[in-house]
């Protein structure tokens, strides 16, 4: 245990990914750093938090304990599946209410956990964005098979909430969007999609911290699907990034508001970018170098003194 301190950092995570390879890493990497720097280091699971409002004001109790003194910054690491459920947003609100510090704050996640939500915010910022739809009503996919012609077949269709490239096809023509019309859950919302065609099989995701670029990767798929995500067998290797790339991930990342992501770029053939999506949970664990890791561990230090002096 380290000296006890006044300023107070959080790490706040999930039972379920608690156990994880870069978990645990995440963790002794904070652990470690919040030593050296004699801050108070606690690390809370979502499901040990009991959220109250007691006599109008805002409380809570970890496992029983009542708390009192409160973290100023609080990191969060809560997979994009489960933090599109309302309890971690609940718990996410509280925290902030309360008066800290989270990173990613709550709006920063909420602008991420839905496609069209990322795009509505980013529009009207001069970003390249591929041309996207989606629609209103629950169930109104159908209707959007001849709206959407106008972004031409192939066309790219996405849940709005997929993650893994588990919900994101390419259609071929009008009938096999008719087909996947009849097949698909609508539990949330479809986006349609111009299919940026150099960029097949390929993008580049690039991890910005605080505002700054730490780490590019190349991810390709290596059979001939659209999709390049690693979960589906794409391999990721460190890239260089032209300034222009760099340039649009952090403008993207500053108009979400976030502290810590991963912007992924589509390539296009003259060699510039447009978006595809932003992901709030990439803790740059899956760039390779080391010290490269440890700068999102930097930024919340330097958040942290920040907030220290006010
Ligand atoms: N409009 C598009 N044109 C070409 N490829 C795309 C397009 N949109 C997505 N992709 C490919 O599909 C992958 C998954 O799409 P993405 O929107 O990132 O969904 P997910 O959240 O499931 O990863 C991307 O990493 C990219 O390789
Ligand atoms: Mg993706």
């Amino acid at each position: 245990m380290c000296s006890s301190v006044a300023a107070k950092l959080w790490f706040l995570t999930d039972r379920r990914i608690r156990e994880d390879y870069p978990q645990k890493e995440i963790l002794r990497a904070l652990k470690a750093k919040c030593c050296e720097e004699e801050l108070d280091f606690r690390a809370v699971v979502m499901d040990e938090v009991v959220l109250t409002i007691e006599q109008g004001n805002l409380g809570l109790r970890i496992n029983g304990e009542l708390i009192t003194a409160y973290p100023q910054v609080v990191v969060v690491r809560v997979p994009t599946p489960w933090v599109q459920s309302d309890s971690d947003i609940t718990v996410l609100r509280h925290l902030e209410k309360m008066g800290c510090r989270l990173m990613n704050r709550p709006q920063a996640i909420l602008n991420c956990v839905n496609k069209f939500w990322t795009f509505q915010e980013l529009a009207g910022h001069g970003v390249p964005l591929p041309d996207t739809f989606s629609y209103g009503g629950h169930e109104n996919f159908a209707k959007m098979i001849d709206e959407a012609e106008v972004l031409e077949f192939p066309m790219v269709v996405k849940n709005t909430r997929g993650h893994r490239g588990k919900a994101v096809f390419l259609a071929r023509d009008k009938h096999h969007l008719a087909d996947l019309s009849h097949l698909i859950r609508h539990e949330a919302p479809y986006l349609f999609q111009k299919y940026v065609k150099e960029s097949h099989g390929r993008d580049v995701r690039v991890i910005v911290v605080g505002g700054r670029v730490v780490g590019t990767m190349l991810r390709c798929s290596t059979d001939g699907r659209m999709q390049s995500n690693c979960s589906l067998g794409g391999v990721g290797m460190m890239c260089s990034l032209s300034e222009q790339g760099k340039q649009l991930a952090i403008q993207v990342s500053n108009i979400l508001g976030m502290d810590v992501c991963g912007i992924d770029l589509l390539m296009k053939d003259d060699g510039s970018f447009c978006v595809c999506e932003a992901n709030a949970n990439k803790i740059c664990w899956n760039i390779r170098k080391t010290t490269k890791r440890l700068d999102f561990i930097k930024h919340f230090i330097r958040l942290l003194r920040r907030y220290r002096r006010h």
